[in-house]
């Protein structure tokens, strides 16, 4: 049985022992066993030939009373060899594959995050974006939605229509993020003002009623004097409707009856005598 292959290199000869010979003779040898086993035990009927001919043998030459004790015997043995050979083959990949143990990349000259640099002039090992870099999703070329103000100037409009659903939605996220301080009625008497807060100004003093609606965009955004920036909880979209909802509380402090329709004018004035 060849499992080695000869090299010739030169003058010397080397003999390089192959797991694609070396393993599968180690299997075969072992099924030939446990057939050889298993046919005295009645279980299987394959044999190989060579085998075959020995227990034929076997049978011939003793009295078939007499055959129990040396196949007890050589059942035995059969059992054992098996055993041997898979832990020999057990052995002998272990050594193929303990001998192809090598480091590669597992320490890889590389960093983990915010380790020092020794390489970089700043130190870091983190490198700063390229000026320009816009991350995905982030491309905000809307100045108006983004910013609140047309051409570098605050605008006093919106950047889409507000329908009803849109002052809804600006009258919620107003009475979650902006009552604890400024009060349900933007007058600026929130919970929070009551126990201590500086108190901001009312939305209803003429200088806020004549604001931009960018002003208010841009307060949220970027936080006013005492007041820190909203942006990382209200989306820019909800910043506008909130927005429109202010315009709401400041209309209904200052609407005149010319502001009510018609056909409802009369019914407020009789409620007012
Ligand atoms: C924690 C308290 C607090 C909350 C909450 C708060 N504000 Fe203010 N706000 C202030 C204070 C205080 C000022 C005055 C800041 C100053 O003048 O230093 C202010 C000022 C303002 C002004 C006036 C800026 C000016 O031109 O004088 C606006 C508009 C405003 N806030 C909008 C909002 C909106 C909209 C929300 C909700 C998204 C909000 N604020 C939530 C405390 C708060």
């Amino acid at each position: 049985m060849r499992f080695a292959k000869l090299k010739t290199s030169g003058n010397r000869t080397t003999a390089v022992i192959t797991a694609r010979t070396f393993v599968p003779w180690v299997f075969r040898k072992n099924r030939e066993r446990v057939h050889f086993w298993g046919s005295h035990m009645g279980t299987t009927s394959v044999v190989p030939e060579r085998q075959r001919h020995t227990s034929a043998l076997a049978s011939e030459v003793r009295p078939s009373a007499a055959e129990a004790a040396p196949d007890t015997q050589r059942t035995g043995m059969a059992e054992a060899m098996p055993l041997c050979s898979v832990l020999f083959a057990t052995v002998v990949c272990a050594v193929l594959w303990l001998s192809g143990c090598r480091l590669d990349m597992h320490t890889q000259p590389r960093y983990n995050p915010l380790d020092e640099s020794s390489f970089f002039g700043d130190d870091k090992s983190a490198r700063p974006v390229v000026a320009g870099t816009v991350a995905r999703g982030q491309l905000r070329t809307n100045e108006l939605l983004y910013t609140g103000k047309v051409n570098g100037q605050f605008a006093d409009q919106f950047p889409f229509p507000i329908t009803r659903d849109d002052l809804q939605r600006g009258k919620e996220r107003y009475n979650i993020y902006c009552t604890p301080c400024h009060g349900q009625g933007g007058e600026g008497h929130g919970m929070i003002v009551q126990r201590g807060f500086s108190p901001p100004p009312s939305y209803h003093i003429e200088r806020l009623r004549k604001a931009p609606a960018g002003h208010y965009f841009d307060v949220m955004t970027n936080g006013f004097g005492k007041m820190y920036s909203y942006a990382s909880r209200i989306a820019p979209e909800d910043r506008w409707r909130i927005t429109a909802y202010i315009r709401a509380l400041q209309l209904s402090q200052w609407a005149t009856l010319e502001d009510v329709p018609e056909s409802e004018r009369r019914q407020l004035q009789e409620k007012a005598q």
